[in-house]
């Protein structure tokens, strides 16, 4: 690893001269009424400005992988575990010899010089001015400002593609993706300043505050290093957060101090990404995960992977996800666990382009890679809640956040206190996108839900989250602050470390890693602790807002529940 997102080009297209060609007949891929609450429309993007445009090729073959991911992921297959390499995904995902000829046809025709292309030849890149995309694409480009987000979006209500590309062509980003806030930090801090001595975890632990030693003696996680070298725990930074290693050291110093404090982590740069030292550069979120793999993980490579901003102005989570993603799937030996703590609204990202990053992490699961990504901090309602609306709490309107609802990703949702309970933002519920792959493991939980929640969710929905694990005031060292911050990002990285630490164990037993997790966590439910008390109504709405309750089995606040280490591990050795 270590290279650029986009990487070949596409030697195989040429350019040719001359005229645009109308196409005769031009069919809507995507439209929307009005763009999503808060974005306000400044004009038309100015008309001569080259943009760079992303085009996702149809694959030849998603429904060929999901059956063999189906089949290397299932306790008791044939081929249990038998991660696929990256040519075998290549060989699914990459377009078919018609797709290419299709868009090599429109692309010399419209004097197009495409640019890079994604490892498995899925996506390309072009870059014409905003005049041209308006006429390729039936669209009316404009700029789009929010104000949760520092800079504007060049987005389009409506997109439309030449019928010859008409299922050649998935996705054209950016158009009518609009992703709320770029990225949703999934955590808020909940105390600066001295913090008392952290010693374990004592009966005060409501209100008291998470160190790795107490994570690690309430789910048994051992502190004992890894052994194997090649299983690297990924953590995924986005637009501008950092993680710093002088608040790495000090947290060891304080909370692991059985450790060496010069233990640090490696950067992953995609797309000139960096990860700038300096006093007052660090932020909470990246310096949690960093913090909470390094000390709960112990002895596992970690490297934290940091995506260029493209325009300092210019901020667009959707884009970085689509470049993480991109560059994990070019790796020759990808790390073994990735562990993303944003998320964000799922219809904002729109049907399309969600489903085509939802693909790459199947991709990426296939190949025994584990993808912990956190469900998301505003209880039920997900990040739903219309601004513009007085009561946004008298709304029933459920919604779950991607990526975390992409049924290839492990969503992990939080809990609180000693004797463990849902926490009250821990976010979850079902997609609209995705269907459920575990009906089954659902279908207690719908049943015994009164008649009067029908109609504020889609029950047909990948259901979330899968597990959970504590989220709650989580002590971290930021900008040589002790604090303590609170969120599902925090028990992302912890569940990700015991992911990491597990695959420890099966590689010195000459075993395959855990790789696509789903299939096994609900083979065994019996290494998890059912939590069973909780009401996600969110921090923003009262405790007595209708949401979903924990309960016996499977809910969207806890999943299956949280994990046990050691009946976690003895179950992946004998799977
Ligand atoms: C919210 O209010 C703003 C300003 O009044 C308006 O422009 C926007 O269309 C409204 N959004 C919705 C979803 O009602
Ligand atoms: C950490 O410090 C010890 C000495 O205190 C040294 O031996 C070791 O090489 C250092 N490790 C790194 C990664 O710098
Ligand atoms: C970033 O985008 C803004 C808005 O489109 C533009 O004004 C600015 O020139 C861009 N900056 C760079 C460095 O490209
Ligand atoms: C519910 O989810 C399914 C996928 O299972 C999707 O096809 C359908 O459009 C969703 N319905 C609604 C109302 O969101
Ligand atoms: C961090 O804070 C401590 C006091 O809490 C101070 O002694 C030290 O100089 C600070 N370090 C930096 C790099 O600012
Ligand atoms: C370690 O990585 C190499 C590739 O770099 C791979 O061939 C080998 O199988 C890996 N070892 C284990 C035990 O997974
Ligand atoms: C949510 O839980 C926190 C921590 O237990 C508590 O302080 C807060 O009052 C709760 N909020 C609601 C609306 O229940
Ligand atoms: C359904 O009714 C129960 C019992 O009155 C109530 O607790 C719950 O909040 C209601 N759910 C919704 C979605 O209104």
């Amino acid at each position: 690893m270590g290279c650029r997102a986009l990487l070949a080009f596409l030697s195989i297209l040429s350019v040719a001269s001359g005229l645009s060609v109308a196409s005769e007949r031009m069919v809507v891929q995507h439209s929307r009424p009005s763009a999503p609450a808060g974005f306000v429309s400044q004009g038309a993007a100015p008309a001569t400005e080259i943009f760079s445009f992303r085009l996702a090729l149809a694959s030849n073959n998603l429904a060929g992988l999901q059956q063999k991911l189906v089949s290397v992921s299932t306790p008791g297959s044939s081929e249990f575990r038998q991660w696929l390499s990256k040519d075998e995904v290549t060989s699914y995902v990459q377009p078919s010899a018609e797709t290419v000829a299709a868009f090599n046809t429109w692309a010399s025709a419209n004097s197009i010089t495409p640019g890079a292309t994604s490892p498995h030849g899925d996506w390309v890149s072009i870059s014409v001015p905003v005049s041209q995309a308006n006429t390729l694409f039936a669209a009316k480009f404009e700029v789009f400002t929010h104000p949760d987000i520092k800079s504007n979006l060049v987005r389009t209500l409506s997109v439309s593609l030449p019928s010859e590309l008409v299922g050649h062509v998935d996705v054209i980003h950016p158009s009518t993706d609009f992703v709320r806030t770029s990225p949703r930090l999934a955590s808020f801090p909940t105390h600066k300043g001295p913090t008392p001595p952290a010693k374990s975890c004592d009966a005060s632990v409501d209100s008291g505050r998470i160190t790795p030693t107490c994570l690690q003696a309430m789910y048994g996680i051992p502190s004992t290093p890894a052994t194997q070298r090649n299983n690297t725990l990924v953590v995924t930074g986005f637009s501008n957060f950092f993680a710093e290693a002088a608040d790495l050291s000090s947290f060891l110093k304080q909370f692991r101090p059985d450790i060496p404090s010069n233990t640090t982590f490696s950067l992953l740069s995609v797309d000139g990404g960096e990860n700038p030292q300096g006093p007052g550069d660090g932020a909470d979120e990246p310096n949690l995960d960093i913090q909470y793999t390094l000390g709960l993980a112990t002895g596992v490579p970690i490297q934290f992977l940091s995506a260029g901003v493209h325009n300092a102005t210019f901020e667009d989570f959707a884009q970085d996800a689509l470049d993480i993603i991109t560059f994990l799937e070019g790796a020759e030996d990808p790390p073994t666990v990735v562990s993303i703590s944003y998320g964000s609204r799922e219809d904002d990202f729109g049907q399309v382009f969600a489903t085509k990053i939802c693909d790459a992490l199947q991709g990426l699961t296939a190949r025994g890679v584990s993808v912990l990504v956190a469900s998301g901090d505003q209880g039920a309602r997900g990040a739903t809640v219309n601004p513009n609306a007085t009561d946004p709490c008298s709304e029933n309107n459920f919604f779950p956040e991607f990526p975390a609802t992409c049924p290839w990703a492990t969503a992990v949702g939080a809990t609180a206190g000693i004797h463990e309970k849902a926490a009250n933002f821990s976010g979850g519920g079902f997609s609209i996108f995705f269907p459920s792959t575990r009906r089954q493991a659902v279908s207690g939980f719908l049943h015994a839900l009164p008649k009067n929640f029908t109609g504020t969710f889609n029950k047909t929905g990948r259901a979330i989250p899968d597990v959970a694990m504590q989220g709650v005031n989580y002590e971290i060292v930021s900008n040589n602050v002790t604090e303590s911050i609170t969120g599902t990002s925090a028990s992302t990285p912890a569940f990700a470390s015991i992911i990491a630490l597990i695959n420890d164990r099966l590689i010195a037993a000459g075993k395959p890693v855990l790789g696509f997790l789903n299939p096994f966590i609900y083979a065994s439910q019996s290494a998890f602790t059912d939590i069973t008390v909780g009401h996600n109504s969110g921090l923003e709405c009262s405790a007595t807002t209708p949401a979903f309750d924990a309960t016996t089995g499977w809910d969207p606040l806890t999943g299956v529940g949280t994990p046990l280490f050691d009946k976690l591990l003895a179950a992946a050795l004998k799977a």
